[in-house]
């Protein structure tokens, strides 16, 4: 057999040839796209379909990925609400800080915690300051009840044989004494705490609760009270009387009061 066409006789090589050529018009046939179908085609499949081979397995693959997750997340949540959270984790799990990023919040959970313990500090110093200006000054004003009431020269007293004297914003009686001079006694009786009161026809101080007595300077002398009636301490300041309400001074025990009238 021949082995190129030059070796063959005149007829045959005219039969080769055209043998030849047909094989090459149909294999450039057979390469050649249709020209009339494959654009339209082209035209009307949507973007996925003019994609290379691998990029749609990836689209296809995620695609699977996402239906799962939201089947998933409808499973669990019954909502649109298990979807979010999952692609949520997703997402923060595959975002980094930056250097920078965690410097800046290192920094303000630093400057946090030095405006927090600074105004902390503060409040404790201010409330240190307010608690010694309290203790410094007096809690209670001249004239109102645990301060200080000024009743004037000793000249202006009542007699000593004048009946008590109220002086109900300081809660106390009046009396001026032969023996003790003014006394100031407590409104308070010393049993389980009535307002006792003067009974001007007996001459002497009545609880109406349980019934004590106690004299005009005070002194027990019957009843349940377990002592003498409290008085405030009084002392004279720039020529005047004055009785301070914040000092109470406790009555002598009932059982030693010189006016006590023991039972028969
Ligand atoms: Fe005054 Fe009881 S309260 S006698």
């Amino acid at each position: 057999m021949a082995d190129t066409v030059a070796d063959l006789s005149g007829e045959e090589r005219e039969k080769r040839i055209a043998e030849l050529k047909a094989k090459m018009q149909s294999a450039a046939k057979k390469a050649r796209p249709e020209p009339s179908s494959e654009p339209k085609r082209a035209a009307a499949q949507p973007a996925a379909a003019v994609q290379p081979a691998a990029e749609r397995a990836v689209v296809q693959k995620t695609a699977g990925q996402a239906a799962a997750v939201r089947n998933n997340g409808a499973a669990s949540n019954g909502g649109t609400a298990g979807l979010a959270q999952p692609v949520a984790a997703t997402v923060a799990a595959f975002v980094e800080e930056s250097p920078e990023e965690k410097a800046h919040k290192e920094m303000s959970r630093r400057e946090f915690l030095t405006y927090g313990w600074g105004g902390v500090l503060g409040l404790v110093t201010l409330q240190s300051g307010v608690g010694l200006f309290q203790f410094m000054m007096p809690r209670f004003k001249a004239g109102e009840f645990g301060g200080v009431f000024f009743i004037g020269p000793e000249t202006t007293l009542p007699d000593t044989a004048a009946s008590p004297q109220p002086v109900t914003g300081g809660k106390f009686w009046l009396v001026n004494t032969e023996e003790e001079g003014p006394v100031a006694l407590y409104m308070v009786c010393t049993h389980l705490g009535c307002l006792y009161k003067w009974e001007q026809a007996n001459n002497r101080f009545e609880c109406p609760c349980h019934g004590s007595k106690f004299t005009r300077e005070g002194y027990f002398i019957e009843g349940p009270a377990p002592r003498s009636l409290d008085k405030f301490a009084i002392s004279i300041e720039n020529g005047e009387v004055a009785v301070n309400t914040g000092k109470r001074v406790p009555g002598s025990p009932a059982g030693d009061s010189p006016a006590r009238v023991i039972p028969a």
